[in-house]
């Protein structure tokens, strides 16, 4: 069974002490859910003073983006070699920073091999348009995203990197695919894995669901044998819904493995 994850990602919110106050909030909360793998991702101005808060915690601390060179002159970019002294993990090709900011998946690609050979966890957001999705266009976009994301990877690295469906018309509207359209989706994105890396690699990878999830919605998703857990913007911003979103998580991982 793959284990579970929950990770949370604060995007452009919270100065340096509103992030301090809120990941106070749910350190104990969090600290009591063993089994899955928790990560917040504060915006990059309070990362290690979350990181400090979160110090003796199981929960972990990731970035919501990076360059893909290590040093050198590119003004007010970060670099993998300075995350890895700050967190474990780090979010690339956010469709925001896709869609906002030009990304393309030449470098999605960059970023997520340079995090791979320092150390950090990438979560991988892949995800169709409003426009993609009405044209039938979801799982061509899918796949070409996860294959150039994860190009020049070996197996072996592509099974520890972590992959989330965020279909980018679900995400901050409340409005969310049917949890067994989710499971399908991420089923497809599975064969797109194996096809590229191997069965051992596609059987490992942990694929999230991300979009307008809520403690409402949230059981419905994550009780789905494909999703293996959920990248959560607006409701990680409440301490209370988080904890609540990562309990959940953590009964679906239970209940599919049997415990
Ligand atoms: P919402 O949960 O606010 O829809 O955002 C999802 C997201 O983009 C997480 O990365």
């Amino acid at each position: 069974m793959r284990k579970h994850v929950i990770a949370g990602n604060w995007k452009m919110n919270k100065n340096l002490a509103q992030a301090v106050a809120l990941a106070d909030g749910m350190k104990e909360g969090l600290n009591a859910l063993p089994d899955i793998d928790i990560i917040i991702c504060p915006p990059l101005t309070a990362l290690a003073a979350v990181r400090n808060a979160m110090q003796g915690t199981t929960i972990a601390v990731g970035a919501q983006n990076m360059h893909w060179e290590t040093e050198g002159a590119y003004t007010g970019e970060v670099s993998p070699q300075m995350l890895t002294s700050m967190c474990s993990h780090v979010i690339v090709g956010h469709s925001e920073r896709r869609g906002h900011f030009g990304e393309t998946d030449e470098m999605v690609n960059r970023k997520l091999v340079a995090a791979v050979l320092h150390g950090l966890t990438p979560i991988v957001c892949i995800g169709e348009t409003d426009a993609e999705n009405r044209a039938g266009q979801t799982l061509e976009v899918l796949d070409r995203q996860t294959t150039r994301a994860l190009a020049g990877l070996s197996a072996q690295q592509a099974a520890t990197a972590i992959l989330a469906y965020e279909p980018v018309w679900a995400i901050g509207t409340g409005r969310t695919p049917a949890p067994e359209e989710a499971n399908a989706t991420i089923g497809l994105v599975r064969k797109v894995v194996r096809r590229e890396h191997g069965a051992s690699a596609a059987e490992a990878i942990r694929i999230l669901y991300g979009g307008s999830i809520n403690p409402n919605v949230w059981p419905e998703f994550s009780v789905q044998p494909e999703v293996d857990g959920g990248l959560v913007g607006g409701a990680s911003l409440s301490a209370a819904d988080f904890v609540a979103l990562a309990a959940q998580t953590r009964a679906a991982f239970l209940a599919k493995s049997g415990q």
